[in-house]
Parts: structure tokens; sequence; C-alpha cells
């Protein structure tokens, strides 16, 4: 049995990519990514999927009428696709209790930054690596989590540490954090909790 994964997006989708590059190495074996949800109109990341031939679909929170509705639609899309596992990969809007309640130890977020550190509302993209910086801090990188009801307060799966160097801007640090921590650690995440669901 292999499990359905959704890969949920927003923006430029290089996690995504890291997770379809797994899948045709064999790294991803026990899930395959059927279904690519973005919530943002025209997000690079639905070019990724078109070109790995996965089914993209976008659901926008305003045009369906507000979290409640996009929640609704979303469910909808990953029963009418029988998903098994959902992995949050750069997917900027932090989902309801509600929802997170229906899918227990079957999301995974990856952060980019060490949870507890950094973490929580407010803190995503760039702005958790500025605020690496700005703390000071000589050690950050990449955290994959269950997602429940707190924002980016799930159980940890796995982490990884990435040195901060001098003269880092944010943008130098997240493609370190990237390279290092985040497009490693989320292929190998997957597979374990696939792997898990599927014995
Ligand atoms: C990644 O660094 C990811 O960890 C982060 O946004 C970036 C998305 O890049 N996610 C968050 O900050 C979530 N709180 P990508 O679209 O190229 O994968």
């Amino acid at each position: 049995m292999s499990a359905n994964i959704a890969v949920l997006v927003s923006g430029g989708g290089t996690n995504l990519q890291a997770l379809i590059d797994a899948q045709e190495s064999g790294i991803l074996h026990s899930g395959k990514i059927t279904l690519v949800v973005s919530n943002a109109a025209g997000a690079y990341a639905l070019e990724r999927a078109k070109k790995a031939n996965i089914p993209g679909v976008t659901l926008l929170k305003k045009q369906l009428g507000g979290q409640a509705a996009f929640e609704e639609a979303l469910q909808k899309t990953l029963e009418e696709y029988h998903i098994d596992v959902i992995v949050l990969a750069g997917f900027m809007t932090i989902l309801s209790g509600d929802f997170t309640a229906k899918w227990p130890r079957r999301i995974l977020n990856i952060h980019p930054a060490l949870i507890p550190s950094f973490c929580g509302e407010g803190f995503y993209g760039l702005k958790v690596h500025q605020a690496a910086l700005d703390y000071g801090v000589k050690v950050t990188g990449a955290t994959v989590h269950y997602v429940n009801h707190i924002p980016d307060g799930g159980e940890i799966i796995a982490q990884k540490a990435v040195e901060v160097l001098p003269g880092d801007t944010p943008e130098i640090l997240q493609r370190r954090v990237m390279e290092q921590a985040e497009w490693i650690l989320l292929p190998q995440a997957t597979e374990a909790v696939c792997k898990e669901i599927c014995q």
C-alpha cells in the first residue's frame, strides 16, 4: 500500500520540488504525491506540480468567503482525492483546530527554525530568519512537526541544525537552511510518516 499525499503550498515550492525529487529518486516510496493545493493564485509551486504531472488545485479564502469556507472546500478536495497525509510545504495559512482535529498525526509542517525558537503566529518565511539574525543566534535550522491546534506546537518529528555565519542576510540564511536542512528533512520525515501509516 502507498499513502496518498497532498502537498499544500503558497509560493515558490522548493520544498514541494524536494518532495517530487525524493519521489523520483526513491527516497519517498511509501507515499505518492497525488495532489497539490495552493491558497495563492499563480504560485510557482503549481508550475512545479504541472511539470511533474500532479493535479493542482487553487483554493482562495477571499473568493470562497473566509477561513471556514476555505477549510470546508479543502476538506472536500482532500476527500475527493482520497488523501491520507497532508504536507504543509511553505503553506502560509494557519489551519483551525476544527480542521486539524480531523487529521490527527496526518498533517506535517516544515518550519524554518529550531522549534521552540522563532515560531508561532507571525513567524513565517523570511521573517523567521530575520528574527534569528536580530536575536543573534549562532545556530538555527529547520523542524518538521505534526500539526495540531497550536501554531507550530505539534509533536516534533525531525530537526536539523544549520550554522548562522557572519554577514548573513535573511535571504542568504534562508537558502542555507533550505539546502542543508529543509530539502533533506521534509522528504525523510514524509517517508517515515507514510511508512508508519502503511504498516
Ligand atoms: C520555507 O522556508 C518554509 O520552511 C517556510 O517558507 C518557505 C517556503 O519556501 N515555511 C514557513 O515559514 C511556514 N511557517 P518554498 O515555497 O520554496 O518551499
